[in-house]
Parts: C-alpha cells; structure tokens; sequence
C-alpha cells in the first residue's frame, strides 16, 4: 500500500525581496512498511518538508496524498482529524508528561479521542510487548533511562495505529510556530 505520495511540492516562503524557495518541484513516494530519513545539509528543506507531511504546513503548489487521503485538500478541522487519526508524532525530546505513568502517557492519544477503542487493554499490552515495556508501565517518565523514554514516545506514537509515524525536531516545530506568531511568513 502507497503510504505517501508527494507530488510536485514547492514551498515558498516571504515576499518580494525576502522571497525564498524552500521546496521546488519535489516528488517521491513512500510505501508501506518503508522507514525513510531525510538527509540534507542546513536549510536544505528537510524542516519544512516534515512539517508538510505532518500537515502543519501547506505547500505553496503540489500536491501530498497520505494514506489516499489529499492533505492539501482539507480544512482545517478535517486535518486536526486527520492528525489525531492517521499520524503517529515522536518528539526529539520525546514530550512525556512527568506526572502521568508510563501505561498513561502511551495511552493518551486514545484517551482524547472520543471514545474509547473495545481494544483499549489488548493495544497497550500489543504495543508494550512490541517495544518491552511491560515492566515499566507502572513508572513515571523520571524513571526511565533517556532509550526507555524514546520507547515510550515510540509506544505513544504507535497506539493509534497511524498510517505514518513522523520524527519531528524541535526546530521544525519552532518555525512553525514562529510562523504563527508572527506575520504569515
Ligand atoms: N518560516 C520561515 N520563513 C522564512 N523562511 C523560512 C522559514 N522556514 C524556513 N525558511 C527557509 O527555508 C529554507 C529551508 O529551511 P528548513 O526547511 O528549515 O531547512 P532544514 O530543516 O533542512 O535546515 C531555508 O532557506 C530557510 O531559511
Ligand atoms: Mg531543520
């Protein structure tokens, strides 16, 4: 199954005399089950490529299918959906919540979801064994070795079965919401 489809994407950024190309003219596709890395020098694109495929940016033309589903067509409530549903996010610095246990913080995605899946217990114990945490669910995250923690957000990030698990850096989230505070950039 076609996981990704990325077709003719240009992201351009600024206006007039700041304008600057990021993306031109980019397509590839990614298939299920492939583990792919973006590999680039600084500012060669790979923030704003991710943020695109995370649908928290838009492309300026193109078009990126996730899962069948044409990101670049949705509104914005529709995405928020899409988001919850069909992506996994792992954070570099994994955002567990301290105050939760391990068991919890893996299950939060499901537990803002409307409602609960009939398969809630089976999941948690599938994706602990799948990562071995098992163990560990009873813990908190300042118990954990930083490999522990990454599993973790791993864990929390498969719980959802999402079509496409992305790893984001802290630096694409950070343009991404200078860009919102800021003026539309
Ligand atoms: N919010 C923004 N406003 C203006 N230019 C941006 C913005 N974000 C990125 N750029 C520019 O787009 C290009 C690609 O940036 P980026 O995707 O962050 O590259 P990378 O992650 O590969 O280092 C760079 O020239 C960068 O300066
Ligand atoms: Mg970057």
């Amino acid at each position: 199954m076609r996981i990704v489809d990325v077709s003719h994407v240009t992201k351009m950024y600024g206006h007039r005399q700041n304008r600057v190309q990021a993306l031109n003219d980019l397509s590839f596709k990614i298939d299920e089950g492939e583990f792919v890395g973006i590999m680039g020098p600084s500012g060669a694109g790979k923030s704003t490529l991710l943020n695109i495929m995370a649908t928290i940016d838009q492309p300026t033309s193109g078009k990126v299918v996730v899962g069948g589903q044409d990101v670049t067509a949705m509104s914005d409530a529709e995405l928020a959906n899409f988001r919850r549903e069909e992506l996994g996010f792992i954070f570099q610095d994994f955002n567990l919540l301290d105050n939760l246990t391990v068991k919890e913080n893996i299950a939060l995605p499901l537990t803002l979801t409307p409602k609960l899946p009939a398969d809630f217990d089976q999941r948690i114990v599938q994706v602990s064994e799948i990562l071995g945490l098992n163990e560990l669910l009873n813990r908190y995250p300042s118990e954990l070795s930083i490999g522990q923690r990454q599993r973790v957000a791993s864990a929390r990030a498969m719980i959802t079965k999402p079509k496409l698990i992305l790893r984001m850096n802290p630096q694409g989230v950070w343009i991404r919401q200078r860009q919102r505070n800021c003026c539309g950039t």
